[in-house]
C-alpha cells in the first residue's frame, strides 16, 4: 500500500508519466465515502499520471437480482456525469463504460484461467456479500479476475481506492504474477494508493461499518450521496451516532466523532491540530453544524455541475464513446500481446 503523499513523489518511470487506472459500481448514488476514499483522490492528482477512469457496470452484474436494465443504464450515466462534476477533466483523463471495451472481459476469462480457487474463497468481500445471497453467482466468486483484468490491460501502476479495496489489488499482483511465470513477463505489478486519512468512511448511522451504497438504499441517515438536498443532508448529519461524551481529539475520540472529525479534516483541507484547536470543549453539537455548513458547502458546486452536464444534450454520448476509443486503443494492445504468448 502507497499513500498519495508517498505516490506523488514517483509519478514517472523512464521520463514516461506512470498510469492509474480505477473504477465505481453504478449500483447507487455515489456517497461522500466514495467521493472521500476515490474520486477527490483522483481530482487532486489527474495531473500526475495518465488517467483511466472507467464505470465498472460489468461488475454490477454479479448480483444479478439487483438488476433492472433501465436504471443499471441511467445508474452508470449518473457516475459518468458525477465524475465530471466532481472535477474529473475529460481532455486529461479517459472516462469509459467498462462494458464498452470488450478487451476487459475477454482478458478476464484469461487470468480466471490463472487464479487458484483458493484465492478467491479468501476475499472477505466475497464471504461477506455470498453470505446476504441466497444464490451467489459463479461470476460474484470470479469478480477478482475481473477487477485484475480492468487493472492489468492498461498495464497500470496505481490503483487509487478505498482501503476495503486493498485485497482486490493485492490479489491484481497474484494474479499477474502468475500470468507472468506461466506465458511470460506481461504485467507490471500495480500499487494500492490509499489516503492516509479517510481511506475508510464509516456509516454515520453506525460508525463500526463502513459507509456503503447498498445500505444507504435501506437506512436513510447512513450516507450522505452526492446529490443529497442540505435538508436531507443535516437530517443526516445532526443524527449521526456520536457518544454521551464531549472528546473531539481525533487519536481519542469513539469510533463516531472520529468519522465526524475525519470527513471535516478531508473535506477542509485543515490541519489536525487546527481542527483540534477549533472543536475542543464546543460539544459534538457544534461539530456537527460545522461538518454540515462544510459538507452542503462541497457538494453544492457539484451538484450545480452535475445538473448541467446532465441537460447537456448529446454530451455524455460522445464523452463516453470517446473514452471507449482511447482506453480500446490501449486495452487492444495488451490483449494482442496476452493472445500471442497463450496461443489463442
Ligand atoms: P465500489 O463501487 O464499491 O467503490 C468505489 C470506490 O469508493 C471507495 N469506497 C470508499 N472509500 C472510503 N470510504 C468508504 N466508505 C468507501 N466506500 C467505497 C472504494 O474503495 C472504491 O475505491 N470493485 C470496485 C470497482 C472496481 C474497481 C476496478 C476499482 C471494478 N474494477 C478496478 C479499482 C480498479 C468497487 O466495487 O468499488
Amino acid at each position: 500500500m502507497t499513500t498519495i503523499e508517498a505516490a506523488a513523489q514517483s509519478t514517472t518511470q523512464n521520463n514516461r508519466k506512470k498510469t492509474v487506472l480505477s473504477g465505481i459500481q453504478p449500483t447507487g448514488i455515489l456517497h461522500i465515502g466514495n467521493y472521500i476514499g476515490a474520486l477527490s483522490v483522483w481530482v487532486a492528482n489527474q495531473h500526475l499520471y495518465n488517467n483511466l477512469f472507467m464505470i465498472a457496470n460489468l461488475h454490477a452484474l454479479t448480483i444479478p437480482e439487483a438488476v433492472k436494465a433501465n436504471e443499471l443504464r441511467e445508474n452508470a450515466r449518473r457516475v459518468a456525469a458525477l465524475y465530471i462534476a466532481a472535477g474529473l477533466d475529460p481532455k486529461e483523463v479517459v472516462i469509459f463504460l467498462q462494458s464498452d471495451v470488450p478487451a476487459h472481459a475477454y482478458l478476464a476469462w484469461i487470468l480466471t484461467c490463472c487464479t487458484p480457487m483458493g484465492w478467491l474463497e479468501r476475499m472477505t468481500q466475497f464471504k461477506t456479500k455470498a453470505s446476504q445471497s441466497e444464490t451467489v453467482g459463479t461470476g460474484l466468486f470470479t469478480y477478482p479476475a475481473l477487477q485484475a483484468a480492468d487493472i492489468l490491460i492498461y498495464k497500470a501502476d496505481y490503483v487509487p481506492v478505498g482501503d476495503d479495496q486493498n485485497q482486490h489489488v493485492e490479489i491484481t499482483r497474484d494474479i499477474a504474477q502468475r500470468f507472468n511465470s506461466l506465458f511470460g513477463e506481461v504485467f507490471p505489478l500495480p500499487g494500492t494508493l490509499n489516503r492516509s486519512s479517510g481511506a475508510r468512511v464509516m456509516g454515520l448511522d453506525d460508525p463500526t461499518a463502513k459507509m456503503s451504497k447498498s445500505i444507504a438504499e435501506t437506512r436513510k441517515s447512513h450516507a450522505i450521496s452526492l446529490l443529497d438536498t442540505p435538508s436531507t443532508i443535516k437530517k443526516a448529519i445532526m443524527s449521526a451516532v456520536t457518544d454521551a461524551g464531549s472528546e473531539t481529539r481525533f487519536e481519542h475520540a469513539s469510533p463516531g466523532v472520529k468519522n465526524l472529525l475525519t470527513i471535516y479534516e478531508v473535506m477542509s483541507g485543515e490541519e489536525r491540530s487546527a481542527i483540534e484547536e477549533k472543536f475542543v470543549g464546543k460539544g459534538y453539537g457544534f461539530l456537527k453544524r460545522e461538518l454540515l455548513d462544510l459538507v452542503v458547502r462541497t457538494l453544492e458546486p457539484i451538484q450545480t455541475r452535475y445538473k448541467e452536464i446532465r441537460e447537456r444534450e448529446g454530451y455524455l454520448d460522445e464523452l463516453l464513446a470517446q473514452g471507449a476509443a482511447r482506453a480500446s486503443a490501449i486495452a487492444d494492445k495488451t490483449l494482442e500481446e496476452v493472445r500471442r504468448l497463450t496461443g489463442v
